[in-house]
């Protein structure tokens, strides 16, 4: 792998708990690289921290502790200590994408203003320079420069969501956090989008952490992959190797849980589906966090915790590896 662009070391964040008095732990000590041109999917069921983890690294939630390094053009950035105008002025190189382009979009902005914004906020352009580079920004993402005038009421959804792709690029960012940027998209704009993601990866030399419940988008996008339970990576592998050697047993059951026509993977499988609820991320338990619906835990699991080892080219946290 060339020298990484986004590096995230022992990251943790939690919330107090509502209501009661304890503390939700979100995210517990994660680890993760990301290189340049590099696309990286974080994937685990619905609640697992995956969010956190993406509003951890971009700032937009303060860490607990942990750092979260960038590679600007001048060095490296320690995000996690950056504060005001240094942190406005880093984020010009890591942009975040989300699930509902709408709820980020300002209604009462046309959709030229939209683009043009982080032009303006990092003083990158302005005026003419700014309107064409507003259109090309359009043109780039397949939508229009003459969509410039409108207003996101007029958009579709897809065409939403490239619009805000549109602006998480104007920058030129060097690393992008997608979080399920794609999941709200109908099959065949889905595949548009991807299809565009993936060129502006080859073509812009991008770095990109892409978080997706969705193993299809795994396939179609993905270098490596990185699965995550109740609040750590429980294993990191190219994709290759986690469609076809998945080496931990909550990889094995979520690939269970979906039903994909490939023998390769279907030879992989667990015999026992995933049942049952993860644990409270309140009381996490003390050993291995997935002891309580492990198909094949054994007695030490339950208080012995596992450490990511290198397993065949493979990290992956598990006794049994
Ligand atoms: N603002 C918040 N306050 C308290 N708990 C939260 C907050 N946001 C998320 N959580 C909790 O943190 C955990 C991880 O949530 P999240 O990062 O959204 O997971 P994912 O994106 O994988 O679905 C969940 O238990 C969720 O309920
Ligand atoms: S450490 Fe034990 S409980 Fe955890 S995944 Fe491995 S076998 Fe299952
Ligand atoms: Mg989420």
């Amino acid at each position: 792998m060339t020298r990484p662009v986004l590096r995230v070391k022992d990251l943790r964040l939690s919330y107090p708990a509502r209501g009661a008095s304890g503390v939700v732990h979100a995210v517990r000590g994660v680890d993760i690289q990301v290189a340049a041109g590099e696309v990286v999917a974080l994937v685990g069921e619905s609640g697992c921290g995956k969010s956190s983890l993406a509003r951890a690294i971009l700032q937009l939630r303060r860490p607990d502790t942990g750092h979260v390094l960038l590679e600007g053009p001048d060095g490296t950035l320690p995000l996690h200590q950056l504060t005001g105008g240094a942190l406005r002025r880093a984020r010009r190189w890591i942009q975040g994408v989300f699930q509902d382009p709408y709820a980020s979009l300002d209604p009462r902005m046309s959709i030229g203003d939209t683009v043009a914004e982080p032009l303006r906020a990092f003083g990158l352009a302005s005026g003419t320079t700014s309107r064409e580079r507003v259109a090309a920004l359009l043109e780039r993402v397949g939508l229009g420069a003459a969509l410039a005038t409108r207003f996101p009421h007029e958009l579709s959804g897809g065409q939403r969501q490239r619009v805000g792709i549109a602006r998480a690029l104007a920058s030129e960012p060097r690393v992008v956090v997608l979080d399920e940027a794609v999941s709200a998209l109908d099959v065949s704009l889905r595949a548009q989008v991807l299809n565009l993601l993936l060129d502006l990866r080859r073509d812009l030399d991008l770095a990109m952490l892409f978080i997706t419940h969705d193993l299809a988008v795994v396939r179609a996008l993905a270098d490596r992959v990185a699965v995550m339970y109740l609040g750590e990576l429980v294993e990191i592998a190219t994709r290759d190797a986690l469609l076809q050697t998945p080496r931990h047993p909550y990889t094995r059951a979520l690939l269970d849980a979906v039903p994909v026509p490939d023998p390769v993977l279907q030879a992989a499988r667990v015999s026992r589906p995933l049942g049952g609820e993860p644990p409270s991320q309140e009381r996490v338990p003390k050993g291995c966090a997935f002891a309580s619906r492990c198909p094949v835990a054994e007695e030490r699991c339950a208080s012995e915790r596992p450490t990511m080892r290198t397993v065949g080219g493979s990290a992956v946290s598990c006794h049994l590896a």
